[in-house]
């Protein structure tokens, strides 16, 4: 049995875990500086940084209370190494390196993106690759294949603006605050999916996307409507509805070509926007009918979490890839296997 503390302050969340056997959550606490920065509407990532340093101990002993479990009973560290706000990230990773010196622990840093679809493999314990990863974030917005080997291959990825990112803008510009995702995930339930005809730029072939134009088309449409007159309630509702299903139809139309050319038959969502019902209910619809399966992580396990990378890092070291104590943030991290020890 292998215990794992896994740290994870890639943005606006505080989040520690304790995970046994790459699997088994004994407890998953996350703080998070929302409220910080929703008069905003964007993460602020000062604030962010800030936050972290204010609330990291009390997280961790919140897990390992929550866990039942000491300091001393930890077999290693897992932490996000990339992508990220570089102070963000910073924080979490010399808090990493503190307990791994301190406890004699192996430290292992690992890939955010990579830990979102880990969390499907965590879901259910038959869920292993070969898959189809989707990446659905605030940050990122990709297609990949997940080999056995646990290597990656990147099939596509956003031109532009990050699917989760787009969500926060219409919902910013719909006076909704931040984070806009569950936010017009809920008020497109008042909505109508068709009241406004959005653009969808869907490419004839290939696996990238694109959702600035979509974004743009909604400013120009809400700017419109409030020049002519009060902009009531159902009207936002419509407006979130039909973006909702625009945004949707955009990822699904990808994903489920890359299902096709792949002719695998698992895909597996992870990130924020993972957490959207209608995605969620959308994509299970494709899978049924086109019969391969689809695995959604719980939502607490789509937005940002330490779960996932305590049990990607047990992955991580079952395969010997330990870091060093010099090792460093890489906010820029892209999939790719973090720096082993030298
Ligand atoms: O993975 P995550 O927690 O952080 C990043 O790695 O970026 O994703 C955060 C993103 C935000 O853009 C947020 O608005 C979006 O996920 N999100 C959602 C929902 N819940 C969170 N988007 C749509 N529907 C949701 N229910
Ligand atoms: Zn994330």
């Amino acid at each position: 049995m292998v215990r794992i503390l896994g740290i994870e302050t890639s943005c606006d969340e505080t989040a520690i875990a304790v995970v046994e056997d790459g699997k088994r959550i004994l407890s998953n606490v996350v703080a998070s500086s929302q409220e910080f920065h929703s008069p905003y509407g964007g993460v602020i990532p000062d604030i962010a940084a800030r936050v972290h340093v204010e609330v990291i101990w009390q997280v961790l002993e919140e897990a390992l209370q929550q866990a039942g479990c000491g300091l001393s009973e930890l077999d290693a560290i897992g932490v996000t190494q990339g992508p990220g706000l570089p102070g963000a990230l910073l924080i979490g990773l010399a808090f990493a390196k503190g307990l791994a010196l301190a406890l004699e622990r192996p430290l292992v840093g690992v890939d955010h993106l990579a830990a979102h679809l880990y969390a499907g493999e965590m879901t259910q314990p038959s869920v292993a690759p070969p898959y189809v990863g989707l990446v659905v974030s605030g940050g990122h917005t990709l297609l990949c294949v997940v080999h056995p080997d646990q290597r990656f291959e990147l099939l596509g990825e956003t031109k532009d603006d990050a699917v989760g990112e787009a969500f926060d803008k219409v919902a910013k510009c719909l006076g909704l605050g931040y984070p806009g995702g569950p936010a017009i995930d809920r008020l497109s339930d008042e909505g109508n999916r068709a009241a406004i005809s959005l653009p969808r730029p869907i490419g004839k072939d290939g696996f990238d996307f694109s959702f600035s134009g979509l974004k743009t088309a909604v400013y120009h449409h809400v700017e419109q409507a409030r020049r002519a007159g009060p902009f009531e309630r159902a009207q936002a509702a419509d407006v979130a509805a039909s973006f909702q299903e625009t945004a949707i139809e955009l990822l699904m139309t990808k994903t489920l070509r890359a299902c096709q050319r792949t002719g695998l038959k698992r895909l597996v969502v992870g990130g924020g926007v993972a957490a959207n019902r209608r995605l969620r209910a959308r994509l299970a619809e494709e899978g049924q009918a086109r019969k391969f399966e689809v695995v959604f992580p719980p939502p607490t396990l789509c937005v940002d979490n330490g779960a996932m990378v305590a049990g990607l890092a047990f992955e991580r070291l079952r395969l010997g890839r330990q870091s060093s104590l010099a090792m460093n943030i890489d906010p820029r991290l892209h999939l790719q296997e973090p720096a082993t020890a030298a």
